[in-house]
């Protein structure tokens, strides 16, 4: 099934069109979308993420030397470079995803191969559906498959986040990483985040999954989202001292104490520390809802998440804002909010199965009849929760 896939194709073509032979493996790497717990990741909280039937490709073949050969076949670029001498590429920034995986690979003790690689992939970029993720397991599953080497996923998962850290400049927390390698079909992924203990839970029969796509991209997310990952710490920082209890993360602090404080708080901080703390008490009641089957109510969480990132996270758009209010304003649909960083990119919505259809025809009329013109071309698609990533041998 996974071999009808357009990217495993269009790599596996591109492979055999440049390297003059077939690839011995191609691994895949899943898009996510997160159902909720937005910006929770990095403060030690909780988030409810599913991987996504829409794939990026690596083929691949080992080398007996220690070059890497990668051609990305959308972008008609490629890369080559040592594994002895591993820096980061400032001219192509798509480049410093298999270098840093590469790279915090062979930190950890592990001596690689070269390899030569064709990169393809189906899922949008910057709409908020983790390519970046995606590249980076993608990466590392294909570099440790030609060693032998078996590495714990969760760990797998902080190496890759470690890459995008230290090679590609966005400081992500670990949620993209974990459900890209850890994501099961009809299941969502309860990943705890200070420890990266994870739970399946089953998605109710019924129901699907909606990804509208402003068609805004996400400039400005790289950058402000490490303005709120600071603004996160300076919080932690002055609720430690005024709660006068240690608090590592925004984890420690409950709605209650947040409330005895709150008035004497600076904003923007005391905003932000509200959505964190209230958005992982709804991941928590929204997994519950799931698993009773409870969806007015967890449709009702979904359309709380989405204000709180608009009003105290402040990571909304005007594009983002219309795509939520075009969703909730067809029949059948749950409940919808913005998914990933913000700033542009992806909406989810959890709509009943026979109201797909509709709502796909309908919400892109509706969302262009509010913003007017102008307004960028939304697109708009349904998503079923997926496997992690996997290594398929070819000749097996
Ligand atoms: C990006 C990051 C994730 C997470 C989300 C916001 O997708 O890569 O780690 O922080 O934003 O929830």
């Amino acid at each position: 099934m996974l071999g009808e896939n357009k990217s495993y194709q269009r790599a596996v073509e591109k492979f055999l069109q440049v390297f003059g032979t077939a690839p011995e493996i191609v691994t895949f790497a899943p898009g996510r979308v997160n159902l909720i717990g937005e910006h929770t990741d990095y403060n030690e909280g909780f988030v409810l993420p599913i991987a996504v039937d829409i794939f990026l490709c690596v083929a691949a073949k080992v080398r007996n030397d220690k070059l890497v050969r990668v051609i990305a076949a959308d972008l008609d670029d490629s890369d080559e470079f040592s594994l002895d001498e591993i820096v980061r590429d400032e001219s192509a920034n798509w480049r410093n995803y298999h270098r840093g995986v590469a790279w915090v690979i062979q930190q950890n003790g592990i001596e690689l191969k070269g390899i030569d690689a064709v990169v393809a992939s189906d899922i949008p970029i910057g709409a908020g559906l983790s390519s970046s993720a995606a590249i980076e397991v993608g990466f590392a599953l294909t570099f440790l498959n030609f060693v032998n080497a078996d590495i714990p996923r969760p760990t797998l998962a902080q190496w890759c986040q470690l890459a995008e850290h230290k090679f590609a400049g966005v400081q992500c927390g670990i949620m993209d990483q974990m459900i890209a390698l850890l994501g099961k079909k009809d299941h969502a992924l309860l990943i705890d985040c200070r420890d990266l203990s994870h739970q399946l839970v089953p998605i109710p029969k019924g129901i699907a999954f909606v990804v509208a796509d402003t068609g805004v991209p996400r400039s400005l997310a790289a950058s402000e989202y490490n303005i709120r990952r600071r603004q996160c710490e300076e919080a932690v920082q002055w609720l430690s001292e005024s709660l006068e209890k240690p608090i590592k993360s925004l984890r420690d602090v409950t709605v209650e104490e947040l409330g005895m404080v709150f008035s004497e708080m600076p904003d923007p901080i005391r905003r932000r520390a509200r959505h964190v703390i209230t958005e992982n008490e709804r991941v928590l009641s929204f997994q519950q809802a799931m698993r009773e089957g409870a969806l007015k109510r967890a449709g009702a969480l979904l359309l709380a998440s989405h204000a709180s990132l608009r009003d105290d996270y402040e990571v909304s758009c005007r594009e983002l804002d219309a795509m939520v209010q075009a969703l909730t304003s067809v029949d059948g649909v749950f409940g919808a909010r913005l998914t990933g960083a913000g700033f542009g990119g992806a909406c989810l919505a959890m709509v009943h199965e026979g109201a797909i259809e509709q709502v796909l025809e309908e919400v892109p009329r509706k969302y262009k009849a509010i913003l007017g013109n102008g307004s960028p071309e939304p697109k708009i698609f349904a998503v079923h929760a997926s496997d992690g990533a996997a290594v398929q041998k070819l000749n097996d």
